[in-house]
């Protein structure tokens, strides 16, 4: 009997349709040549539910990410939004479906491909081997706590987050980290402001408590000041970094800036029970709809999907090799292509699913169970 697994699709608003298109025809190229089926279901979530439903999260989009097993997303937001309401941004999409599905962990890995050094804003030397993941924690600090608001004080306005971390959350996240530096090369690095901040103090002391249940994993600590100027200048020295949800929002970003482009890097976002892949980029309203994007990202995604939620490695590894592939032969999309002689959007999505159906037609590529 063949394998069905179900994926909700949440293309989302500006380049997300586009890039999120080209992972579907990735994992169709794989359907046909592996027996399994791939059922994808498609909501509305962004900028766009808001122009159809008048919510940046329709109750229908929740119950198809309910119904499926795992959910593929492209990205929210653009300018025609920017002046809405905090409640009614697309943003707020992606924040409560994370929310609602309880996806606490979110894991960014950065790894620079040989082929790409080349590419990065930092000198190739320094950047050549670097394989880094960043699992950053995603429901809780300030994204989320309250009081928040705009409020009027002494006849002037004043803003205001509140950053709050509980034992429990950072319990969870810390977990996640250890154990997957199990399977990496043992070492994590947790990031933190505990010179400043009280939530960061806390941090430290449950991920230091935490850390003693894996002995076999070394564990140091660093200010994020510190990380981000670490991540510019010895990026190989990281394994796994563990942090917070604003921190490791702008140091994913960065990172990012180590591999190259912004274009190449996908993530996953795991509860207990559901779980979510998305590229890191955003919706590029500036390139949406011109079939310029890097559809890497939400097709690395798409491998993340394969391993973490459907077990198919073989398939995940078949993607990664094909995207490895394809950058080795000098295929690019415009923000990396440096000769003029870019490759669209759907070119490049050809390109890989040809790649991956060749891979998983020859034998698995290199066998990694
Ligand atoms: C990200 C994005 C989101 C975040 C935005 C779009 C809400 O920047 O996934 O990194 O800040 O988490
Ligand atoms: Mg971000």
């Amino acid at each position: 009997m063949q394998a069905l697994y179900r994926i909700a699709l949440l293309a989302g608003d500006g380049i997300g349709p586009e890039v999120i298109a080209e992972a579907v025809k990735v994992l169709k190229t794989i359907e046909s040549v592996n027996g399994v089926s791939f059922r994808f279901q498609a909501g509305l979530i962004g900028g766009s539910a808001i122009d159809a439903t008048a919510s940046p999260l329709p109750a229908e989009t929740v119950a198809i990410c309910n119904n499926a097993q795992a959910i593929l997303l492209g990205a929210v937001g653009g300018p025609k939004w920017d002046s809405n309401r905090p409640e009614t941004r697309p943003e707020q999409g992606l924040l409560q479906i994370r929310k609602r599905l309880g996806l606490y962990v979110n894991l960014r890995p950065v790894k620079v491909l040989d082929s790409l050094a080349g590419y990065s804003a930092i000198k190739p030397a320094y950047v050549k081997g670097t394989d880094l993941v960043i699992v950053r924690e995603l429901l809780g600090g300030i994204y989320f706590g309250n009081p928040r608001g705009i409020f009027a004080k002494n006849g002037e306005r004043m803003g205001v987050n509140t950053e709050i971390y509980r034992e429990h959350e950072v319990e969870r996240v810390a977990h996640r980290a250890f154990q997957l530096a199990r399977m990496r090369r043992r070492k994590v690095t947790s990031v933190d402001k505990a010179n400043v901040l009280e939530t960061s103090r806390l941090w430290r002391d449950v991920v230091t408590r935490i850390g003693r249940n894996y002995p076999d994993v070394e564990l140091n600590h660093l200010y994020v000041d510190n990380c981000a100027m670490q991540l510019i200048d010895c990026p190989t020295g990281f394994d796994v970094i563990l942090t917070s949800n604003m921190f490791g929002d702008i140091l994913s970003d960065e990172a990012a800036m180590v591999a190259g482009s912004i274009g190449f890097l996908p993530s996953a976002s795991l509860g207990e029970h559901a779980a979510l892949y998305e590229p890191i980029h955003g919706s590029a309203p500036d390139i949406a709809g011109r079939n310029k994007a890097n559809p890497m990202a939400a097709i690395l995604s798409a491998a993340m999907m394969l391993r973490y939620s459907f077990r198919l490695e073989t398939a995940a590894r078949a993607v990664e090799t094909a995207v490895e592939k394809v950058l080795k032969r000098g295929a690019h999309t415009s923000e990396v292509a440096r000769s003029g002689r870019a490759l669209s959007t759907s070119r490049m999505g050809d390109l890989i699913a040809a790649e991956t159906g060749k891979i998983l037609k020859s034998g698995s590529p290199r066998k990694r169970k």
